[in-house]
């Protein structure tokens, strides 16, 4: 949510972490700032509101470097110019960017004030900024200041500290809030996402969790918070500054669902192996043997990431034969969960940042359990964390409503449940058949996206309505959550999902002409109960958008869209694609913040 920008090296820093922190804005926040280490002087300039109001705000050029930029989401204090970042340390040598919480930030304050430091902002970053300078009077070196100063802090941080004293240097950390090196021509950026610096450098270095850089024009250093030496190899990161611009596109949103037959393309692409009918992980650095020797398979997201595992677990299911199942990893860890000797952990995350998720694997793996990742962002936090796991290879989602991170992952979750058939009991056929369908994805996803204009009408009609329902059963269930999620999310509409046949046993008592329902009806072996429940709904004067295999009687339902066929495994990956749609267009009906909906993060970093 929060962003951080920062450049050292002989080009003037301001406008490079302007223009980054603009490319963060995505993001959400409410006030930004930047600060210029000059020699032995800080020049800090911070506004409330957005960039446009910051650079407005400075003085005509800021020479000089280095610099480091913040957009702030107000967590610890209201959005203010005195709140927002960079925070200086009492004796005006220190300005820190900071993302994430201090969670003992009352104590640390009470500790400052009982010295005599008195903080002027609200902030929790504030504080920091005065323990380095604290530190800074016992030890010269600033890093070991840095390092003698987190030691005292508890909570999860991204930091970005510039020193009046070493004009030529950038300081960071990082507990548990991604910063990512970038690494130019005598130049060095750091960020708290690379979509801020790609189009600087495309060479990049992930700090992990407590480790200390040290930026200079010329490289950098990496140590521990416990002082070891750490060696890190950069490595290329595959997309281009495009992949953050909007293009043609009103909303990163809309961008994203459209992207989604290329992302699939990308999904699969060298990983169908039709010589032996089965698909190709390289990444899984699991021998068939082991593969073979798990009894269960337990997978972990949330959000959006926890329902593609849903769909996840009904494929592997289906298709291996092995029981599986997903839970939210934001509950996981919190219920002392039994470690399955014999299960295969498998932790699902779009950006390979989210805190809940990260710490269910780490847990997991404290314990000795063998964790997989399905991750969309190479060289995460998640992706280090695993053993091993898929790349979804959706490219850069920058909106954040997932929309072809959701769906590149259910293919990836395809082929992970083909592969582990086939070295269990899945025909060749099957295996055969899946592949061509999995190949045939892209071009079907492309036809059911031509029927926009469709959509946009029952968009129009729904966002009428304070409230909305959306059902499904078996393969469609998940698909119901993902949708009523989304909706939530970026059409503020109230919506809940059920499993239809569930309707009867409660929530019946709310239909009326005033609760639309949203019914996933494919044409499956469940197809003829599920139009029971849709009389049912009828008679009590519901109305009905149908998602479906054909156009349903309109005493059925006023209004059907219809998705191809596809095989029946992997029916639940088209039916969702109408419903981001739906989503869009309703939440542009209702003319929401698309893609920064209000109290919402793209990775959420922290608990
Ligand atoms: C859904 O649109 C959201 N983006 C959200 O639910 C998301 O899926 C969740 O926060 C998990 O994020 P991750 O995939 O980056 O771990």
């Amino acid at each position: 949510m929060c962003g951080i920008v920062g450049y050292v090296g002989s080009r003037d820093g301001v406008p490079i972490v302007l223009e980054g922190l603009q490319r963060l804005e995505y993001r959400g926040y409410d006030s930004g700032g930047i600060a210029v280490a000059g020699a032995s002087a800080l020049r800090v300039h911070k506004a409330k509101g957005r960039i446009a109001d910051l650079k407005s705000s400075l003085p005509k050029r800021i020479k000089g470097s280095p610099a480091i930029g913040h957009t702030r989401w107000a967590t610890h204090g209201a959005p203010t110019d005195v709140n927002a970042h960079p925070h200086v340390d009492f004796s005006e040598r220190f300005a820190v960017v900071h993302n994430g919480i201090i969670e003992n930030a009352p104590q640390i304050k009470a500790r400052l004030e009982a010295d005599g430091i008195t903080p002027v902002s609200e902030t929790d970053t504030e504080l920091v900024a005065h323990l380095i300078g604290q530190a800074a009077a016992d030890h010269e070196d600033p890093v070991e200041a840095l390092r003698s100063a987190l030691s005292h802090v508890e909570g999860a941080y991204g930091l970005a500290v510039v020193d009046a004293q070493h004009p030529d240097r950038i300081m960071v950390a990082r507990l548990g809030s991604p910063i990512v090196l970038g690494l130019g021509d005598r130049e060095m950026y750091v960020a708290s996402d690379v979509g801020a610096i790609v189009r600087h450098t495309k060479q990049v270095v992930h700090l992990e969790d407590g480790e200390i850089a040290l930026l200079e024009a010329d490289g950098f250093t990496t140590s521990t918070l416990d002082a070891r030496p750490v060696q890190k190899i950069s490595e290329r990161v595959d997309f281009d500054a495009e992949d953050f611009d909007m293009g043609e596109h009103q909303h990163f949103l809309r961008k994203e669902i459209g992207e989604q037959p290329e992302a699939v393309e990308r999904t699969i692409s060298g990983r169908l192996d039709e010589r032996f009918s089965t698909i190709k992980l390289g990444g899984l650095n699991l021998h068939p043997n082991e593969l073979r020797s798990f009894k269960r398979v337990y997978i972990l997201g949330c959000g959006s990431a926890y329902y593609s595992g849903e769909v996840g677990a009904q494929l592997i299911e289906e298709l291996a034969r092995i029981p599986a199942t997903a839970e939210a990893a934001s509950e996981f860890r919190y219920r002392n969960p039994v470690i399955d000797p014999d299960g295969l952990y498998i932790a699902v995350s779009q950006s390979g940042e989210t805190a809940d998720t990260l710490a269910a694997v780490e847990e997991l793996t404290r314990k000795g359990a063998r964790v997989l990742g399905v991750v969309n962002q190479v060289g995460s936090a998640i992706a280090r964390a695993t053993d091993g796991g898929i790349y979804i290879h959706a490219g850069p989602e920058v909106s954040v409503a997932s929309s072809k991170s959701f769906t590149s992952t259910c293919v990836a979750f395809a082929m992970l449940a083909v592969h582990l058939g086939r070295i269990r009991d899945l025909s060749p056929a099957d295996g055969d058949r899946l592949i061509t369908a999995l190949r045939e994805l892209p071009a079907k996803i492309a036809a059911v996206l031509e029927q926009e204009e469709k959509i946009i009408e029952a968009a129009g009609w729904l966002s009428q309505f304070e409230n909305a329902m959306f059902i499904g059963r078996v393969r469609g269930w998940p698909i119901a959550r993902e949708a009523a999620q989304k909706i939530k999310e970026v059409a503020y509409m109230h919506a809940e999902a059920y499993q239809s046949a569930e309707l009867k046993h409660g929530p019946l008592a709310l239909i009326d002409a005033q609760m639309p329902v949203v019914a996933v009806v494919p044409d499956d072996e469940l197809h003829e109960k599920q139009r029971s429940t849709l009389h049912e709904i009828r008679a009590r004067s519901g109305p009905i958008l149908a998602i479906s295999h054909h156009e349903l009687p309109t005493e059925l339902a006023e209004r059907t869209i219809v998705v191809p066929r596809t095989e029946p495994e992997l029916e639940p990956i088209l039916l969702n694609i109408p419903l981001q749609l739906l989503a869009y267009h309703a939440a542009k009906a209702l003319d929401r913040d698309i893609d920064k909906p209000r109290n919402l993060a793209k990775s959420v970093t922290v608990e």
